[in-house]
């Protein structure tokens, strides 16, 4: 297990408060990856270990929040895809377990926040576009994930990048930003910060994590990759960022709607939880997989970012405030 500790006592923001975590850094929802035990030892460390709900029966999910509970005393939330057609009952599950926040996705979440209030819950919501976050605000979430173009995964049609998507939210909500797509490391984080985020969320690089339960090739495939390793399938329908690999070289080289019809037939057959090899699974992957090193430790990630984003922030203030503005 691993020997690194994290002693700053935490980093006050708008998405800890409201989350009720030491950190506002929270586990990116992957599915049939974010299970129980690694959600419960991203909220050990002091971030918000997110269940993804994605691809689970009513009993699985039960027993993966029973796992994560038997782990952690620490929030914990689970990710409810909106569309899904058992999003209501798995949202019981949750309610029912003691789960404090609930973190949808890909759908509105208006027809979700009466229960979730009711219950005396958080709601967080992730988007990728302005509009879907103004509405988001509009139904009584409490902050948004906005995830940029660069991220693993399912990313927004509109192909806005991190970079532009944080600020422009931030000045036209009134409710808290995280950011996520792009950020592993402490320089994202501070990145993120000064583009007004109150939050980030870590998807990628939380793939390469010791205790992450995908294939070692997989693990593999992200700590190897360089900033072009990955590639956009399913283009204007559902995009989806992976790793670039046999099968999905083949894929992404027919024409859109073939390409789309080959995504759809395979489904989860592909998805790399459900089978194959580093030639024939499908692997969301982030962009910025090209600057994940080993893997280590879910512990040892946070310990780094904590402390490694208080350098960061110092190297940079030693370059801001170098200058006398008098003297400009
Ligand atoms: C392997 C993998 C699977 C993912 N699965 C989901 C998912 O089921 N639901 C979801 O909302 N986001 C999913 N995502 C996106 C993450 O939750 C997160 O927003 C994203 O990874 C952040 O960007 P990053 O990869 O650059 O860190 C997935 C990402 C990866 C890498």
């Amino acid at each position: 297990m691993p020997t690194s500790k994290i002693d700053e006592t935490g980093w006050y923001t708008r998405v800890s408060g409201i989350l009720g975590t030491r950190f506002p850094i929270i586990l990116g929802p992957m599915r049939l990856i974010t299970m129980g035990a690694m959600a419960a030892e991203v909220s050990n460390c002091g971030g918000l270990g997110v269940i993804a709900s994605s691809g689970l029966s009513a009993d699985s999910l039960r027993a993966e929040i029973k796992t994560a509970l038997e782990y952690t005393n620490c929030p914990l939330a689970v990710n409810i895809p909106v569309y899904r057609p058992n999003a209501l009952e798995s949202l019981e599950i949750a309610i029912e377990m003691g789960i404090k926040t609930i973190y949808t996705s890909a759908g509105n979440p208006a027809n979700m926040i009466k229960r979730i209030r009711e219950a005396g819950l958080t709601v967080i919501h992730k988007v990728s576009n302005e509009k879907t976050a103004l509405k988001a605000e509009s139904a009584g979430v409490d902050a948004v994930v906005a995830m940029g173009f660069e991220a693993g995964g399912h990313v927004g049609r509109e192909k806005i990048t991190t970079m532009c998507l944080i600020p422009r939210l931030v000045d036209i909500l009134s409710i808290p930003v995280i950011a996520a797509g792009g950020i592993a490391d402490a320089r994202g984080v501070v990145a993120a910060f000064a583009l007004g985020a109150a939050g980030v969320e870590i998807g990628t690089r939380f793939v390469a994590s010791t205790e992450c339960p995908v294939p070692d090739f997989f693990k593999a495939g992200v700590q190897s990759a360089d900033s072009e390793a990955t590639l956009l399938l399913g283009k204007d329908e559902m995009p989806i960022r992976v790793l670039k690999n046999h099968v999905t070289m083949k894929v992404s080289g027919m024409l859109d709607n073939e390409a789309d019809s080959v995504m759809a037939k395979s489904g989860d057959a592909s998805y790399v939880q459900s089978g194959g090899n580093k030639d024939t699974a499908v692997m969301p992957c982030g962009q910025i997989a090209g600057v994940v090193g080993k893997s280590i430790y879910i512990r040892e990630i946070f310990s780094e970012i904590i402390h490694e984003s208080r350098i960061v922030s110092h190297k940079i203030k030693e370059v801001l405030l170098s200058v006398n503005e008098e003297e400009i």
